[in-house]
């Protein structure tokens, strides 16, 4: 992230124009703690690590929102109304996929929208398909999360496509690409209502190249991914890592961005990476949050979530608003340098380059062709 020192803003502004990302994640640091902060802990590798929290002015105001949540997963009734409960009574259509019936260990949730099947074919041709799927020792469901779009002819294509595949979700929401808060929250509630029964979660972005092999190998051992050892991870490995373990801890884990970096932008001009303004948000940090194009989320923390996000107030983007309820229940994400969020090149026909990909999970911002050389390239035909 060196490029974009807040000091240079402007050539910052020229590489995301000529670029024209949609998101993008530039950092500054602030000098001073502008919020109170207090510490967390987390058990890693036998020891137990410190580390800084801030305590956010944010609603649902609650210190530690985990003794609060365990009342209201018992079914009692709760201290504080809930901000925003449309979400649980969102309608969902033309799911029909007998697979949820089963036992998953990783449900992934693609963020997608409407108009943009050329990435949702290029996933179903690449890695989201059932023979490729099947080479797995774990059991895996791939499904697009998708609005309602604003013309009737664009939901007539939709729903063909939806009965040729069977692998797309669509919450009664305006499909849009700002609507990724409200994606998100659809994706809890459908998997909690439709699909419960997976050990992680993850919720991706269409516009990525994905490897959910790597995906795979960093969950069977988060703490040392890469491993050195080169471990195969396709049928034929006779014993898999077990999961199960790891979803029944608070485990929500991507590209972190720490506590000090994430900062609120409030004007286009200040050149903050997210604006929002300060009636949306007026804490002067973010929370410790997960950047986008994936997060993935042990059960438990997907359960956590969902119940408590009807009380947190909402706020756009999703990663934010995913940071603020770890936030709340004192969830310390788990960071992995295997996420590129940006490239501020074109990876072109570069096989040193791509070569150095190799580890990766994900990599955001590719146009398609290099998705699919991409493709090819680490999953050649034999
Ligand atoms: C938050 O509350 C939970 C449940 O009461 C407790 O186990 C945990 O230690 C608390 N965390 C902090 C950081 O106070
Ligand atoms: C290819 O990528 C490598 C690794 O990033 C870089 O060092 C090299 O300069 C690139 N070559 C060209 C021709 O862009």
């Amino acid at each position: 992230m060196t490029c974009c020192n807040f000091s240079v803003p402007v050539s910052c502004l020229a590489v995301v124009a000529i670029l024209g990302l949609s998101t993008i994640h530039l950092y500054r640091k602030i000098e001073k703690e502008p919020v109170s902060v207090t510490t967390a802990t987390t058990e890693s590798d036998g020891r137990t690590e410190e580390y800084p929290f801030p305590i956010l002015e944010y609603p649902l105001e609650i210190d530690n929102a985990s003794e609060f949540l365990d009342l209201i997963m018992l079914g009692q009734p709760s201290p504080y109304d809930e901000i925003n409960p449309e979400f649980k009574n969102m309608q969902f259509f033309s799911y029909s996929r007998s697979t949820c019936q089963e036992d998953l260990d990783i449900l992934i949730l693609v963020k997608s929208v409407v108009f943009n099947k050329a990435d949702r074919d290029f996933h179903r041709s690449t890695w989201a398909n059932l023979p490729y799927l099947s080479k797995f020792s774990e059991n895996i469901q791939v499904v697009f999360l998708v609005g309602v779009p604003e013309e009737t002819p664009d939901q007539i294509l939709l729903q063909d496509e939806m009965n040729i595949h069977h692998d797309i979700v669509q919450g009664d929401f305006i499909d849009n690409n700002f609507d990724t808060t409200v994606k998100v929250l659809g994706g809890l509630t459908w998997a909690h209502n439709f699909c419960k029964n997976f050990k992680f979660l993850a919720f991706i972005n269409s516009d990525v190249y994905f490897s959910l092999e790597n995906t795979i190998k960093f969950l069977r051992d988060p703490q040392f991914y890469p491993a050195k050892r080169k471990r195969s991870i396709l049928k034929t490995n006779k014993n898999p890592l077990s999961l199960d373990k790891l979803s029944q801890t608070d485990f929500f884990a991507g590209g972190v961005t720490p506590f000090n970096l994430g900062i609120p932008g409030r004007t286009d001009d200040d050149g903050g990476p997210i604006l929002v303004t300060n009636e949306e948000y007026s804490p002067q940090v973010f929370p410790i949050y997960v950047r986008s194009p994936f997060q993935i989320l042990s059960q438990q923390v997907a359960s956590k979530f969902y119940h408590l996000a009807p009380f947190v107030q909402y706020l756009y983007p999703e990663e934010i608003y995913l940071g603020l309820l770890a936030n709340k229940l004192r969830i310390q994400p788990v960071n992995t340098d295997y996420i590129k969020d940006q490239l501020f090149v074109t990876i072109g026909e570069n096989k040193t380059l791509w070569k150095s990909f190799k580890n990766l999970i994900c990599l955001h911002n590719l146009l398609l062709e290099e998705r699919h050389m991409l493709w090819s390239y680490f999953n050649p035909v034999h």
